[in-house]
């Protein structure tokens, strides 16, 4: 039954209880209690007209849209679990929104509510040989809207944009234990890229070295490691 009522709204939209039940052949009481499970389940919502309740599948009134500065307590909120302070999150987004370039900003709105979000930028070269490269920067939906194809769509969304701007490749970079956002990128068809993502702490006197090798042993400052070695 909860399959069939799916099926039903995905393809009107948006159905009234009653219109609903006698499509199915139900009693209204029986398509109401299927709807308030599928409610609870986070698959469809409803609104009143009067009396009457309007049913819609979850995604359904879903616009995904470039983002704009009013968004960005919205975005500050579904960003907030994962950030030690904000400000710099919040620097870097409104100069992302302001500055950059719209379409690769997204945003998803339901009712004018934005859900989800998710910036890419564009680098013309990348290293590793990689020509005019995706990256994704941030993304995130929010916790209540999750499981839904929101994040898939902006995914898809920006994808589709990199693709239409001739990108060959598009990259990010995931914490490896993040299984949850790993999952998503891997449905969306990433996999791991053939590189190894080095760091190193720039804190504390690093002078005397411990014995390490400089820049340049390495021969860095003389045009990188297969760089100039003649002079
Ligand atoms: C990852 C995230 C964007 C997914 O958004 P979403 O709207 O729930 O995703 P969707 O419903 O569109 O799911 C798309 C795919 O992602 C994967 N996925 C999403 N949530 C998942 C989870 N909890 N576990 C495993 N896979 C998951 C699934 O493969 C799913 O494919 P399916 O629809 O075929 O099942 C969202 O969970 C999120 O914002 N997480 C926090 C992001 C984060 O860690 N940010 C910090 C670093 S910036």
């Amino acid at each position: 039954m909860e399959e069939k009522i799916l099926e039903v709204l995905q393809r009107r939209g948006e159905v009234h209880t009653e219109e609903l039940a006698d499509h199915l052949g139900v009693v209204r009481h029986t398509a109401a209690k299927y709807l308030e499970i599928l409610k609870a389940k986070g698959l469809v919502r409803c609104r009143r007209v009067g009396n009457a309740k309007l049913w819609q599948p979850m995604a359904a009134g879903l616009t995904i849209r470039p983002l704009r500065r009013e968004d960005l307590p919205a975005i500050l909120k579904i960003q907030q679990p994962f950030e030690r302070t904000l400000d710099p999150f919040a620097q870097t987004m409104s100069h992302q929104i302001e500055e950059n370039d719209s379409i690769l900003s997204l945003g998803a709105a339901l009712e004018g509510e934005l859900v989800g979000f998710i910036v890419g930028e564009i680098r013309q070269w990348e290293f590793g040989g990689g020509a005019r490269t995706g990256w994704i920067k941030a993304l995130g939906v929010a916790t209540d809207f999750r499981h839904r194809g929101i994040g898939r769509g902006l995914g898809e969304a920006l994808l589709e944009e990199f693709r239409r701007r001739g990108v060959e490749r598009v990259r990010t970079l995931v914490d490896w234990h993040n299984g949850e956002l790993i999952s998503y990128f891997r449905s969306l068809g990433f996999d791991l890229m053939p590189m190894l993502p080095l760091e190193m702490s720039c804190k504390g006197d690093r002078s005397t070295n411990g014995g390490r090798a400089t820049a340049t042993d390495l021969n860095i400052c003389k045009g990188g490691p297969h760089g100039d070695q003649g002079d």
